[in-house]
């Protein structure tokens, strides 16, 4: 393990949905106090750091310290609020799942969470990713609508591994490691940065390049799955993220038409 390491790795095949839930009496002690480590050491970080949005979406969901959130709990606000939800996977979908399930509104969350001796790095995204991180972004109407709407072009293009290795980068520069500016101010709303205390400072300082929000150049940029990302790229509002869509099909389909050209 170094610092630098990301905290998300690229998703791996898990092919069907089975019917799971999560069972929160089966979570122990030692659960419940990973729980709280993570969230007392990340929250400093958040509301240092975070976009608004993240912040007044953690204060709605009712996000505490003391315990693991109930998915059942949380799905009553979301639904209130902008009708998405919260369904338990094993761990990471494969991308007709994935892209089928942000379509119809559900975001999948894993319901285990690290064990006390990996609080710092894990091989693949556990609850305190999904739930933490993301979660409180699904309360915001705008970033849902461009979720739904990236994943429906996604399904459009999901027998062509080219296209949805671009659409993974945009998905990647923006869900999980987008930067927005508010009051003149770098601000993280990506969940992979959200739940990496490291790259939480590291996104916002001076190291990496940051970028003016560019769906071409996100396009043409890979991105760095088991490391700090070189570049972030930072959006002005999330509305301007919505809008993007438009855009995003219309550069994604005259890279898809260069490619069969060749
Ligand atoms: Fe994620």
């Amino acid at each position: 393990m170094t610092e630098m390491k990301s905290e998300v790795v690229e998703r791996r095949v898990i092919p069907t949905l089975k019917n799971m839930q999560q069972v929160y009496e089966n979570y122990t002690p030692e659960d419940h106090l990973v729980w709280k480590i993570l969230f007392e050491r990340q929250i400093k970080n958040v509301n240092q750091h975070a976009t608004q949005s993240y912040i007044d979406g953690l204060g709605l969901i009712e996000f505490r310290n003391d315990r693991i959130p109930n998915f059942h709990r949380v799905n009553q606000v979301l639904e209130q609020l902008t009708g998405w939800e919260l369904v338990a996977v094993e761990g990471i979908v494969d991308d007709r799942l994935f892209f089928e399930l942000l379509a119809d509104r559900k975001f999948p969350a894993t319901t285990w969470l690290r064990k006390m001796s990996e609080l710092d790095y894990l091989e693949e995204p556990d609850m305190f990713h999904d739930v933490f991180a993301h979660v409180p972004l699904l309360a915001n109407q705008q970033f849902v609508h461009f979720l739904e709407q990236l994943a429906k072009i996604g399904l459009e293009h999901i027998d062509d591994n080219w296209a949805i290795q671009l659409i993974s980068r945009i998905y990647w520069y923006t869900v999980e490691f987008g930067l927005i500016e508010e009051l003149g101010e770098l601000k993280i709303y990506g969940a992979g940065i959200l739940s990496s205390a490291g790259e939480t400072e590291f996104s916002v300082s001076a190291e990496p390049i940051h970028r003016n929000y560019d769906v071409c150049l996100m396009l043409d940029t890979n991105y760095e799955k088991d490391h700090f990302q070189k570049e972030y790229f930072i959006i002005k509002s999330f509305e301007d993220l919505y809008d993007s869509i438009d855009q995003i099909e219309r550069a994604l389909d005259s890279r898809l038409r260069m490619k069969d050209k060749i």
